[in-house]
């Protein structure tokens, strides 16, 4: 028979079949094991294991140190709402709204320089609340591009992304606000590009570049001399940094991507996500499957593979390193795809939590011929499953999974 019980009450003799931790968090390869000596109960305790699981011949009374072990992790397992066919139609007219909002504002940024604070301030505030208030919106970003002038429709979606963004990453009301604003006004300096050069239907030319690579240090300019503290400070810096890359190879200033700002971080790669899944003047729109793909093959030697790994899982894509939530509450951590182009197809995974969310003694490898969306509840990262960049890594064979 089982029995978990306080660590404080472990001998030495008893054999091991489960603790509260993962195995990860532990000097133990198993967590099926006989206790030899006080030593191996002194590492528990230094692991931070608090019960533990034993198999008994004979049952030990009930104390008030026994309980069962919590399902873990505890932390972003939240219960997926209910969809709400519905709520579609709302976000799309929240980014129209946005849209029209930002014709008028950036067309008084043109006119006079100055923004129209007050209106954008409350409508930022409409779109946290909104999001807030309808988390599985966010699986709708993708499907929101119907304007054709594509700046407003761009930075309005921009917003979107960014704000359902801070709100999956549990941040603060406050901070997902200074997020969303940020976003919305990242492109402002393009009201300083003229429209024939913004709205080419065909590529730049280098002058032509040379003029539209102003544009971070326009919209600073512009941003900066606005009273407003979370524009003239935040959102400055992030309409300049936006097109920082790694090793200084963005634009304007050259910096690393340690220099910028962790909303900068981030927005980049929604910028990019949003700017190749939108309608564009020069070409079509790609598929988010695509785009995740270009990304995480083309593109992860510029931005942050991370911040690449939360968009995808964000929009509903499963690159390799993702973990995905089944519905009979197993949590698969995707190690390797037949096809690695395309992300679909037979693919090598992790078992890591069992059915009930119950963490398993050890991972489980296993082939499976394709994985359904309708069947995922869920995406996390290696963060919100609570492992550290190097056992992410160390899980999915020595290297982060990128060619
Ligand atoms: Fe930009
Ligand atoms: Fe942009």
């Amino acid at each position: 028979m089982k029995k978990t019980i306080a660590l404080s009450k472990l001998k030495p003799g008893m054999k091991v079949v489960g603790i509260d931790k993962s195995w990860l968090e532990t000097p133990f390869l198993s967590h099926h094991f006989v206790v030899r000596s006080e030593k191996d109960i002194d590492k528990l305790r230094e692991s931070g294991v608090r019960l533990v699981t034993v198999e008994i011949d004979n049952p030990v009374p009930e104390t008030e140190d026994s309980q069962t072990i919590p399902e873990a992790p505890e932390r972003g397992l939240e219960e997926l709402p209910d969809e709400d066919p519905g709520k579609e139609r709302n976000i799309l007219s929240l980014q129209r709204e946005t849209s029209r909002l930002l014709v008028r504002a950036f067309q008084q940024v043109r006119i006079n320089g100055f923004l129209p604070t007050d209106e954008i301030r409350s409508h930022v505030r409409e779109t946290v609340d909104f999001l807030l208030h309808n988390r599985h919106a966010i699986s709708l970003l993708s499907d929101i591009h119907e304007n054709d002038d594509e700046t407003y429709v761009h930075s309005a979606n921009t917003m979107f992304m960014a704000t359902a963004f801070a709100i999956r990453h549990q941040m603060e009301d406050a901070e997902c606000f200074r997020w969303g604003l940020a976003a919305l006004l990242h492109d402002v300096g393009k009201t300083r590009v003229p429209e024939h050069i913004l709205k080419k239907p065909g590529p730049l030319d280098l002058l032509e570049w040379e003029i539209m690579h102003q544009h971070p240090i326009y919209g600073f300019q512009i941003l900066r001399k606005n009273p407003d503290p979370e524009i003239h400070g935040l959102a400055a810096q992030v309409a300049v940094e936006h097109h920082e890359r790694m090793n200084g190879s963005g634009y304007p200033h050259h910096l690393s991507l340690d220099a910028v700002h962790p909303v900068s971080r981030s927005l980049m790669v929604l910028d990019i996500y949003e700017a190749l899944t939108g309608h564009r003047v020069y070409r079509s729109r790609s598929t988010p499957r695509k785009v995740i793909h270009y990304l995480m093959n083309d593109y992860s030697d510029r931005v942050s593979v991370p911040v690449i790994l939360e968009v995808a899982s964000m929009v509903g894509i499963f690159p390799v390193g993702t973990f995905v939530e089944t519905e009979d509450g197993e949590i698969l951590m995707i190690q390797k795809y037949e096809d690695g182009e395309n992300y679909r197809g037979q693919m090598t995974v992790l078992k890591i939590f069992g059915p009930g969310k119950k963490i398993l003694p050890r991972p489980e490898k296993r082939k499976i011929p394709h994985l359904d969306p309708t069947t995922v509840l869920r995406t996390y990262d290696y963060r919100s499953i609570g492992l550290t960049q190097e056992q992410w890594e160390y899980l999915m064979g020595g290297t982060p999974g990128i060619t």
